[in-house]
């Protein structure tokens, strides 16, 4: 066998232990493609990829995106590898990496197709903090009863990148709203998604701003519910990184967030998967008129 898979938890991750030297090899390629629909998160531990690696086995999966590239203050040294870290020499304005603090699910925020996976590799590490946790909304969606999903059918949620910055901020700082706007407009996703394959799961996070219809209480103490339901044990994995692992992800069924750290020595590098799914669109006004009206 070229390549092992052992699961981690039952309904979530599996390790991956192959030789690098076969890492591009069609048979593993497919199985890891398999594996990352049925286990939502894969570990490579202590790997070592270089950039170039990184990139290959990106491309070998799939075809690279690079949504983050008009991301203020990062860094282009290495085209198509975004480097998450708080060390402003070399991402001068950090934003988007304290947003990784919250769930959230990459790309979702923008008008673009999902990117279908994520890949980080741990190039150094935080004294504390900095394990990535990861929840499974295919779980999180199969497990609710027949009661619930029925009364989740058919709702459409809107995310906005003022939700996902306002446990970082507080409150969107002056003259940066236009250019968030621009780069990620309010979106209309529906709650449950039913993938091309037929299976659904929930398209949740911090950016999940309001229920369509509902009023903003109401639609947002239902995402929060949801939320909370989705991260519970079960579901979820978090992983505790060793310099040179590997982790690649189902950015379609999965949502993740990193163990808050403020170590600047911190350095991830990412590379991503595009989709060809788009769930939602952007959001008209009216779909936004009623969470935005006040409440009394
Ligand atoms: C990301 C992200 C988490 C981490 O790269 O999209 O959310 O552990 N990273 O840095
Ligand atoms: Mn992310």
């Amino acid at each position: 066998m070229r390549v092992t898979f052992t699961d981690i938890k039952p309904e979530i991750g599996s390790l991956v232990h192959v030789d690098k030297a076969h890492l591009l090899d069609d048979e593993v390629i497919e199985q890891v493609r398999q594996a990352l629909e049925t286990r939502g998160v894969l570990v490579f531990p202590q790997i070592d990829v270089s950039d170039e690696e990184q990139l290959a086995f990106t491309d070998r999966l799939g075809t690279r995106t690079n949504f983050t590239k008009k991301a203020p203050g990062s860094d282009v040294s290495a085209a198509d590898v975004y480097k998450i870290t708080l060390d402003k020499k070399i991402n001068t304005e950090p934003d988007y990496v304290l947003g990784t603090f919250f769930w959230h699910i990459d790309g979702l925020l923008m008008d673009i197709p999902l990117p279908k996976a994520t890949v980080l590799s741990a190039r150094r590490l935080s004294d504390e903090g900095g394990s990535t946790e990861f929840a499974n909304l295919y779980a999180a969606y199969e497990h609710l009863s027949d009661q619930e999903k029925r009364e989740l059918e058919g709702l459409r949620v809107i995310h906005t990148i003022e939700a996902a910055v306002r446990p970082v901020f507080g409150s969107t700082p002056p003259g940066r709203a236009e250019r968030y706007r621009e780069m990620a407009p309010p979106m209309e996703h529906p709650l449950v998604w039913t993938h091309a394959d037929g299976r659904k799961s929930l398209l949740l996070g911090t950016h999940a701003d309001g229920v369509v219809g509902q009023a903003s209480p109401h639609g947002r103490s239902l995402l929060w519910r949801l939320n909370q339901w989705a991260a519970q044990p079960a579901f979820t994995y978090k992983h505790d990184w060793q310099v040179g692992d590997l982790v690649i992800w189902d950015n379609e069924g999965l949502m993740h967030r990193v163990v808050p750290y403020t170590d600047e020595g911190r350095v991830m590098h990412r590379t991503s998967i595009g989709g060809t799914m788009k769930p939602g669109h952007p959001a008209t006004e009216a779909a936004m008129a009623k969470m935005l009206e006040p409440v009394y």
